[in-house]
This record gives structure tokens, sequence and C-alpha cells, in this order.
């Protein structure tokens, strides 16, 4: 329904056209209603790799291989993998311009004395415009705090590059029906000191964390609820241009069995694949969704 929604609205709006056609332009523009762009926002299907796979000839494959399920029938996203810095080079080459390859993260510093760390403009040298932050693993696993995020975010927004923010919360701030505020409170940390015009380079990712490599995905029904929770917490932070224009991406489990579901739901807009996007097949699936 949104994609015949988008196709419509790419036949009418034609001076618009470019809108659609790259990501980082996609967002605000003059003379669209805001009702349109509620149902403009272009869906985004994104792997995160991880530490994974354990060579560059694996990457290469793997990246070849996603690829080729790219068809003239897939349907008109974003698709991108975040990969680690070692392969970023090999799978842009290996994908052939078919999808856009990100970087898993960057540092929050430029220049100096940073043993081990990678910079925004580091990677956009090598043809990066994108990159996570906030991801729960680095958050907890390397202990990244909202505001070492919100200087990933600035650093990526100020090399003209585009980020997508990791929310979420864990099992026991659902169990206490917290979701919304922890989203709330990492939305406004991670995304401090961003302004109006700059959220046309911010995707979020809700992922929370009891879905993330557990294979419980979060229903259709939960997601969105949590999505529309998201969406008004922008709206609050910016105005409805703003909320109705970011996309908003679900991720924790997501499968082929799972995908068509959640990218039904309204405020739905992408998935953020972990376990999936290592496997040509499976992700090709997940890109080649059927919204129900
Ligand atoms: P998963 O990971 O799909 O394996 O749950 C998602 C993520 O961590 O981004």
């Amino acid at each position: 329904m949104k994609l015949l929604l988008n196709a419509l609205i790419f036949l009418v709006v034609t001076d618009s056209c470019s809108a659609f056609t790259s990501s980082n332009k996609f967002g605000i523009t003059g003379g669209i209603s805001s009702a349109t762009e509620l149902y403009a926002r272009k869906p985004f299907i994104s792997g995160n790799w991880k530490l994974n796979p354990q060579t560059r000839d694996e990457a290469v494959a793997l990246g070849k291989e996603i690829a080729s399920t790219i068809t003239p029938d897939t349907p008109d996203i974003d698709i991108a993998l975040f990969v680690p810095y070692v392969f970023i080079e090999s799978t842009i080459n290996a994908v052939d311009g078919k999808l856009m390859v990100g970087a898993e993260g960057v540092s929050p510093e430029q220049k100096g004395a940073f043993t081990g760390a990678v910079s925004s403009s580091m990677v956009k040298s090598i043809g990066v415009n994108w990159a996570l932050a906030g991801h729960s693993e680095r958050r907890t696993l390397f202990g990244e705090s909202d505001e070492f995020i919100n200087g990933q975010c600035l650093k990526l927004i100020d090399e003209g590059m585009s980020v997508m923010l990791c929310i979420g919360e864990t099992l026991a701030e659902y169990e206490q029906d917290l979701a919304g505020a922890v989203c709330a409170v990492q939305l406004k940390k991670g995304l401090a000191g961003i302004s109006k015009e700059q959220m046309t380079n911010v995707a979020i990712a809700y992922e929370p964390v009891w879905a993330i490599g557990t294979g419980k995905v979060a229903t259709p029904e939960v997601a969105q609820d949590v999505h529309s929770k998201c969406r008004a917490i922008i709206k609050d932070m910016y105005d409805e241009d703003v909320a109705d224009a970011t996309r908003i991406l679900y991720g924790g489990s997501v499968s082929p069995e799972s995908v068509d579901e959640l990218m039904s739901q309204p405020d739905i807009d992408g998935a953020l694949v972990g376990g999936a996007s290592l496997d040509g097949t499976k992700f090709g699936r997940i890109i080649n969704y059927q919204p129900v």
C-alpha cells in the first residue's frame, strides 16, 4: 500500500522526482504537503554485518550474492550494508553500485592521538555516505554514552554525511512499559544540536535490545506502537514535517518470515538486519519484501 502511494506521488509530483533518487536528499521539500510527505518516506532496508564475515574473500562473495538479488522487480527502496572498515572498499566494488555501503561507526574526533579510531572524513574519502551510531552493542559492550553518540552524529552531519541513529529499550525497560520513555531520552540526547534542516541526513533505527540476535522479533503491533511514539517525539523536538519525513527503521531479529508484516505497518519505514544480512538468500528475500 505504501509503495503504491509512493508510485502515485512519484507520478504526480514530477518536479520533486529528484528527491526520490537519493536517500540523503530525501526529506522536506518545498511545495509538498505534510500528508504527501507522510507517505513519501522511501523505504530503507539495511544490513549490519557486525564482526562478520571473517575474511575479505567472504565479504566480497556475500556482497556479490546480495547485489545479485536486486532486480528490476525489487521495490524502489534504499538499500545499504554496514560493514567492517577493512571490507568497505572491497564491498563497494563487489556490489557494483547496486546498493550503498556504510560504516558501522565513526569516531566523534576528527584527527589526532586516538589510536584505533576511524574518522568520518576517512570513510567519506573512500566513498561512504552513511554510518551507524548508537547501536546497543556499542552502548553496552563498548560503553558508548549518549554524549559520545551525539558527537558521532554531529561529526557525520558536519561532514555532509548521513547517520542512522539506533535506539531501543532493554527487556526490563520494556516490561516496565518504558520503551517510549527510553526512546525519548536516546532521541533527545543523540540528536542534540541537530537542526530541522539537518534531519534530512538522519534515519532512526528502533531496535529493542531484547529482540537483537535473540530470534524474538517484536510483533508488528508492538513495533508499530513504539515507532509511532518515536515519530511523536520527533514531532515534539522539531515539527510535523520533520516527523513525517524522518525514516524510522525496525531492527531486531528481522527475517524473511517477519519482514512483510513489519513493512506493512504505517510507521515502519525499513529494517536494520543483523544475522539475516549474512545470508544472501535471506537478505535477498528481505530486500524483496512483499507488503501484505
Ligand atoms: P539481528 O541484529 O537482526 O541479528 O537481531 C539486528 C542489529 O543488531 O542491528
